[in-house]
């Protein structure tokens, strides 16, 4: 019997309340006790500690965000909040922690592995930018979301011949983007810096080629979408408006991938934790669950080669 806690950290994504329950499960199928710091490394910190009941995990399987909330906590960047944090670990009795978040929550790992603690990761963030692993829980609920919207602005668009330029979530990472653009059939993706004037003559290209209503999609901070919106209006005879999707894409039933990837996820992780294997992120690559040691996962955020779909749009859309 272990006592095993867990927490969600940064952005909240869809998946993460399906893959509580199933380690709940996972837990009482093994007797080992569950508790959750709440609120993220912020809870951590602060010792925001609670053993979870039955009732309160029973099906929350089918929401969206995280029951037991999440944050994006400035102490635990400092070595004095890092400790605190351990602190809180050892005074709880904690065996194991589980972790589901994002990049910043592998790397907040990451410290905490080297004062000792045993952790494992479970990459849940929409933004899917953890690259040891195909997918992050929360990146296919925010895709069909995204390409929800979009396909509901672009109907209208073309039925007033307008264009639309569409920001999408993501932080750094461009999948949602990416996969939205392909998804929804945009004309213009842009997930790199680019000059107004670059942006001007192809979507002119597409005017004259394709649409009267052009269909932008732009990563998240990369531009001013409502600027380049006015830029175009301007130099083109077509109408052009701007649509930021935000937080649409982020909450919601989980899809049934990411439900999927929930269970499967969880109950890996009880598995590793029984076999007493921790220090590990999972993941899934070519559909097969892996584990990779946390600092190895942390350097794996310095790469990204997800660049296929990409490439299969810009050969379609040159
Ligand atoms: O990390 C998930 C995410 O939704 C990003 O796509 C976005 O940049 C960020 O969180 C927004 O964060 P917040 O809701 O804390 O402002």
């Amino acid at each position: 019997m272990k006592r095993i806690a867990v927490l969600t950290s940064g952005g909240d994504a869809s998946g993460m309340n399906s893959c509580l329950e199933v380690i709940f499960k996972a837990c009482q199928k093994n007797k080992h006790q569950l508790f959750a710091f709440q609120y993220g490394f912020t809870g951590l910190v602060e010792n925001n500690f609670k053993k979870l009941t039955k009732l309160e995990v029973a099906n929350i399987y089918n929401l969206g965000g995280s029951i037991i909330k999440t944050a994006r906590s400035a102490e635990f960047n400092s070595e004095e909040g890092v400790k605190k944090a351990y602190k809180n670990l050892i005074k709880n009795r904690i065996d194991t922690l589980i972790i589901i978040g994002g990049n910043g929550s592998v790397r907040g790992a990451g410290e905490l592995q080297m004062l000792g603690a045993d952790i494992i990761c479970i990459p849940g963030t929409i933004d899917n930018d953890l690259y040891y692993t195909n997918q992050t829980l929360g990146f296919d609920t925010a895709v069909n979301n995204s390409v929800d919207a979009i396909v509901k602005i672009k109907q209208t668009m073309r039925s007033n011949d307008r264009g639309v330029v569409v920001e999408t979530m993501g932080r750094n990472c461009p999948d949602i983007a990416i996969y939205s653009a392909v998804a929804s059939q945009a004309d213009i993706l842009i997930t790199e810096n680019q000059s107004f004037d670059k942006i001007l003559k192809d979507v002119k290209k597409v005017i004259k080629e394709r649409t009267k209503s052009p269909l932008i999609i732009v990563k998240e901070n990369l531009l001013d979408v409502a600027k380049l919106a006015e830029y175009l209006k301007e130099k083109t005879n077509t109408d052009f408006k701007s649509s930021v999707i935000g937080y649409l894409q982020r909450g919601g039933e989980p899809t049934v991938f990411d439900k999927i990837l929930a269970t499967q996820f969880a109950s890996f992780t009880i598995d590793l934790i029984n076999k007493g294997k921790t220090g590990k992120a999972v993941g899934i690559v070519d559909g097969k669950l892996i584990s990779v040691d946390i600092d190895d996962a942390i350097k794996y955020n310095e790469q990204h080669e997800n660049t296929q779909l990409l490439d299969i749009f810009k050969s379609l859309n040159s």
